[in-house]
């Protein structure tokens, strides 16, 4: 088998939530694919692989290559699709013993195990087989409910509910959207992720991105609904990501990465026209979309607020010089300027959350102010020396 590369990226942000600028920098080189990662409280990256990887890699992504070692071996598996963090420091992960001539998990193979890397030498521990499963892919936590894991089944069409101290499962949420695509075998969905009150599911073979409404034990509250469409001739959507701004970062084969945006459907396209500016509907949005998010929208609101009350002394500084007869050039450098300046106001008042940054935009209305003020009393001191 060929080397296969793990990169990371890093977002060189200008603000928060502005995705400029994606840097691309080779980390180190495994001996096999990288089906999932997951990311420790330390930093250190856990990587998994199937088939032919019965354990999982760990990796200091500070370090690099270095740092690359293997867990010891996960019991009658050859391979490992999912795995997410459960407690601190305590990561759950789907394993099974892949056949090599079909790529099929061997029936009866399939069983979540859990890895504690809390004592000295990190401990494994199987939870339960999964005999019903044919082939476990994403896996993912629900919030408030620690003792539930959720598993999809790209094969089934299915999302598994594992309860981890009962060692216990069933069909959690079944939805036709999660189907692969016929004829089969297909691999329908792939990665899934909570967030709020939604699971959000990646269907490989269809490209259809989507989210069902689901209740703190794992039943869907509501229909499932389509967020995206990708092309699936073009590319396959598999795991993914949310961040904190609620983009979701989705890794497509062969060879891309889909940001789709949950917000505007997060909020679900609601926008209150009949009172729009109501402080109660204020409230409504701050409840429903990210923090960050309701913030740059205070911004704006901010900045709107200051480019309407320095209105009036643009038009006054305008008008007097016009009634002064201030000559052209004075006039044009003057409103050019301003308006220049009021543009890149806009810009630093939306896009700066640093404090000490935030003097960028004073200094820029500072700025802008005395131009104003220069035009009026240009044209106080020519009307003076005027006879009228
Ligand atoms: C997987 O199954 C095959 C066939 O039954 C068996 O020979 C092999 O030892 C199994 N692998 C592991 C890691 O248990
Ligand atoms: C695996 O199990 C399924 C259903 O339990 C059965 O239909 C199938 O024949 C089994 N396959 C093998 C290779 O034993």
């Amino acid at each position: 088998m060929r080397p296969h590369y793990i990169a990371v990226l890093f977002l060189s942000l200008l603000s928060r939530g502005a995705h400029a600028t994606l840097r691309v920098r080779q980390v180190a080189t495994l001996p096999s694919y990288i089906e999932n990662i997951a990311v420790r409280s330390n930093g250190h990256l856990l990587l998994t692989s199937f088939p032919t990887t019965s354990s999982i890699y760990t990796l200091d992504p500070k370090v690099g290559q270095s740092s690359v070692s293997q867990l010891p071996p996960i019991e009658g598996a050859n391979g490992i699709t999912g795995i997410t963090e459960v407690s601190p420091d305590v990561f759950a992960i789907a394993a099974a013993n892949f056949s090599l001539t079909t790529g099929a998990p061997l029936n009866g193979s399939i069983a979540i195990w859990t890895i504690d890397f809390g004592p000295k030498i990190p401990v494994l521990r199987k939870i339960v087989n999964l005999n019903s499963a044919l082939l476990l892919n994403g896996l993912t936590t629900i919030p408030g409910s620690p003792s539930l894991l959720l598993a999809s089944d790209s094969f089934l069409g299915v999302i598994f509910r594992i309860d981890i101290t009962q060692s216990t499962y069933d069909v959690g949420i079944q939805d036709t959207l999660f189907a692969p695509p016929q004829p089969l075998p297909n691999v329908g969905i792939n990665g899934i992720r909570t967030r709020g009150k939604h699971i959000y599911f990646a269907n490989y073979a269809k490209g259809v991105f989507g989210r069902v409404p689901i209740s703190k034990t794992a039943s869907a509250t509501g229909a499932a609904e389509v967020l995206a469409q990708v092309d699936p001739l073009k590319y396959k959507i598999d795991d993914f990501a949310i961040d904190e701004e609620g983009n979701a970062w989705v890794a497509a084969h062969p060879n891309a990465l889909y940001l789709i945006s949950t917000i505007k459907n997060a909020n679900n396209k609601k926008w209150n026209n009949a009172n729009p500016r109501g402080i109660e509907t204020n409230a409504m949005y701050q409840k429903q979309v990210p923090n960050s998010v309701f913030c740059k929208y205070e911004r704006c609101e901010a900045a709107h607020k200051n480019l309407l009350e320095n209105a009036p002394l643009y038009v006054g500084a305008i008008v007097l010089g016009n009634v002064a007869r201030l000559d052209a050039l004075t006039m044009n450098v003057a409103t050019g300027l301003y308006l220049g300046l009021r543009v890149v106001y806009v810009a630093l008042y939306v896009n700066t959350v640093n404090r000490r940054l935030s003097y960028l935009r004073t200094l820029n209305w500072v700025a802008s102010t005395a131009i104003l003020f220069t035009v009026i009393i240009k044209a106080g001191n020519k009307m003076a020396s005027q006879d009228w």
